[in-house]
């Protein structure tokens, strides 16, 4: 799980590209300690952030403060929270891997965006080859139950796809050197859009 200050320059990168350009009413899914609400731009009006880890949401709530835009902490689930069409964009970074049914979440986050609103995504995907194999060993042993139920080797593009979404940029990214033998050196990083 990747969480701290402490980050690679590379996924700070990806962490600003995930939020270029957003404006309006924002819903931040999984928010851990706050980490992308330094880099939310200026034309965001409000950010929700849900983050049901009660010490993790205390850490964001001093994150929030510091933002350069209003930013209020829930403890909620996504599941919890409900639906109600009012937002311009939802940010997912890192957390589709580790909700319990990312398609009935994705299906949620596509409701509760305003048609036109984007779902702007950062996360692990299932890779190919040997890092696939690998990934699955992860998922199928120690890897979840460390690392607050993340699973390595999730489609979740093709859960943002049969959700509606019109995917209107997508990329892989490696923060990591390709050969080191990790099942999360690799991100998909995309934008998403609820015609
Ligand atoms: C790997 S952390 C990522 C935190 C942050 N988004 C980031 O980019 O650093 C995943 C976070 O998602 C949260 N989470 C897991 N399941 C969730 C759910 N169903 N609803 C909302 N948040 C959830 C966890 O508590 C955790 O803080």
């Amino acid at each position: 799980m990747v969480m701290s200050g402490h980050e690679p320059e590379s996924l700070r990168r990806l962490r600003m590209a995930n939020l270029a350009g957003l404006t309006g009413r924002v819903l931040e899914v999984g928010a851990g300690t706050g980490t992308n609400f330094a880099h939310y731009p200026a034309g965001v009006s409000e950010v929700v952030a849900l983050e049901p880890e009660v010490r993790l949401a205390e850490v964001a709530r001093r994150a929030a403060a510091a933002a350069p835009v209003p930013v209020t902490v829930s403890t909620a689930t996504i599941e919890e929270f409900g639906a109600d069409e009012s937002f311009d964009a939802v940010v997912c970074s890192l957390v589709l891997c580790s909700v319990d049914d990312p398609d009935a979440v994705v299906q949620q986050l596509y409701s509760m965006l305003k048609p036109g609103g984007q779902l702007r995504y950062l996360e692990h995907v299932a890779g190919v080859g040997a890092r696939a194999t690998l990934q699955k060993a992860a998922d199928a042993t120690v890897w979840p139950r460390l690392l607050g139920n993340c699973h390595t080797h999730r489609n979740t593009e093709a859960s943002i796809a049969a959700a509606g979404f019109s995917v209107a940029g997508s990329r892989r990214e490696q923060t990591l050197p390709a050969w080191l033998p990790l099942p999360v050196s690799e991100f998909a990083i995309g934008r998403a859009v609820r015609p």
